[in-house]
């Protein structure tokens, strides 16, 4: 009878002792003596390991031999109790099977602790470290709960274009899609290039949001959200920031500023929450390695709750919600400004909120998730809503952020502006060409409603819940100025 490959999660979890089984996998660690070999084998499916007790008079010297960090194996064996601390069960091997060698001489990834700007340098092997393996499982556990979320409310996943002709979002700069030659471009009378010749006869772009085309969703499917790539490429070479990210963007029709901030709230707490639920031994991992760091920092560095304490208050305690005037008056009395700490004073009404002040109002002042809303007009998109009855220069829009410890903006969104003349006459003041907006516009004319959503930076979520620093952690093949190797 042939035997079929079990996974080493669910060996661990029911334990069948005394069967027969076949399990394959990457070899983490080898040690022991010359009578016996103790292997660390991990097949990707749970953060623990599988400890292989290997004889070299059943197994072989030379077989043995290439049993080495990073080589493939395959094992056949009766399960047994072991007899070793630090595991329930073990795998005496009955025979090995090398699947794959890896010449210790060159394999770069030693059983030591690597740092994490080396192993982005090797980011093709790094699924196979401990901590990488866990940060990918919540990755993949965060994926599925987001469509769960949703699905479980009724929303519908809509997919939107990656390739857009319009750049009217303005979240950011834009990457460039053509199929024209660059070295010799057609060029019209007036010697500018003629994109009618490019492939969709007009320049297009990859997206930067799936919002606009969301809305129009939105607005015949009652509730919608989009989960794909976006595109920006601004220079900000910062731990919070890549030119290619994931982006989850809800959007509902009926719905006022306050649901959609709601919706926010309840989501990033299921998130969280599902997380703690799904992802409990990844997670007591990734807690364990943080507590190991904290070590190494000065006090003034140290966090003052562990990842597991951070993930439990976020489920556990109400968000702050606060109108950006308050903020403004919450900044503009605060120590660092005062004391001109802060890179940016804040000192009139209509600043722009740089993450420092973010973080000090969610780490310093408030001590919990901060939603900031009503922000001034100047500052926001031109697609959100307008607030009625605000004195002259002081005008706001129905826009709201949800602020993270740790992390600054993790959600952007607002209430959109459903009046077509509105509408019409905050695209003129920002300059925004309507000739192009059409299809936009058509949804303020036929049929409009008020109409809410949000945007949730994927990877953002991902460093919160991981507890990592850099951005370029918790994506698999991070995209960053001149960065895009693999
Ligand atoms: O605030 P942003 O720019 O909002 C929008 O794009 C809206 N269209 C969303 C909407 O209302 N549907 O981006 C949304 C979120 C931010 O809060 C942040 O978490 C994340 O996307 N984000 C980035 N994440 C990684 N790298 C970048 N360069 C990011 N820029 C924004
Ligand atoms: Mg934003």
């Amino acid at each position: 009878m042939r035997l079929t490959r079990a996974k080493i999660s669910l060996l661990l979890k029911e334990m069948p002792l005394d069967q027969e089984v076949l399990v394959k996998g990457w070899v983490r660690t080898k040690r022991g003596s010359k009578n016996v070999a103790f292997i660390a084998l991990n097949d990707g499916s749970t953060i623990h390991n599988l400890q292989i007790v290997a004889d070299p008079n059943t197994i072989g010297e030379e077989t043995l031999k290439k049993v080495t960090s990073g080589a493939c194996i395959a094992v056949k064996g009766k399960l047994a109790a072991s007899q070793g601390h630090g595991q329930k069960i073990e795998l005496p091997a009955d025979e090995i099977e090398i699947l794959g060698e890896a010449d210790p001489e060159t394999y770069p990834l030693q059983p030591k602790k690597h740092s994490f700007e080396f192993l982005r340098e090797i980011a093709h092997l790094r699924p196979r470290t401990s901590t990488f393996g866990a940060i990918y499982r919540i990755r993949h556990a965060m994926t599925f709960a987001i469509h769960q979320f949703f699905n479980e409310r009724g929303f519908y996943n809509v997919h939107t274009p990656i390739i857009t002709a319009s750049d009217a979002e303005g979240a950011g700069e834009m990457f460039q899609v053509t199929t024209l030659d660059l070295n010799q471009p057609p060029r019209n009378e007036e010697g500018e290039i003629d994109f009618k010749q490019d492939f969709f006869a007009k320049p297009t772009n990859l997206t930067v949001s799936g919002q606009l085309e969301g809305e129009l969703a939105a607005m015949g499917l009652g509730e919608i959200y989009t989960f794909g790539p976006t595109f920006r490429a601004e220079n900000s070479n910062t731990s919070r920031h890549l030119a290619e990210f994931w982006m989850v963007e809800p959007e509902m029709a009926f719905y006022e500023l306050k649901d959609n901030m709601d919706l926010a709230e309840s989501f990033l707490k299921y998130l969280v929450q599902y997380a703690l639920d799904h992802c409990a031994d990844d997670l007591e991992f990734l807690n364990n390695r943080a507590l190991d760091e904290e070590k190494n920092k000065k006090k003034e560095e140290k966090s003052e709750m562990t990842l597991l304490e951070r993930l439990n208050f976020i489920v556990s305690n109400d968000f702050a919600r606060v109108t950006y005037t308050e903020a403004i008056n919450v900044l503009r009395n605060s120590k660092p400004n005062k004391k001109k700490k802060f890179q940016y004073l804040i000192e009139d009404w209509g600043a722009d909120l740089q993450s420092e002040h973010e973080r000090f109002l969610v780490e310093k002042h408030f001590k919990r998730p901060v939603i900031l809303y009503n922000y001034p007009k100047s500052i926001k998109a031109f697609y959100m809503r307008q607030n009625d009855g605000e004195e002259p220069g002081k005008e706001t829009v129905a826009a709201m952020d949800v602020l993270f410890p740790g992390i600054g903006e993790i959600i952007g969104g607002s209430q959109r502006e459903e009046r077509h003349d509105r509408l019409i006459a905050r695209m003129e003041e920002a300059d925004i060409p309507q000739e192009e907006m059409w299809w936009y516009l058509d949804t303020r004319k036929f049929g409009t409603t008020p109409h809410s959503g949000f945007g949730l930076g994927f990877e953002r979520l991902l460093l919160f819940v991981t507890g990592m620093g850099n951005i370029r952690d918790v994506i698999p093949f991070p995209r960053t100025p001149e960065n895009a190797e693999f």
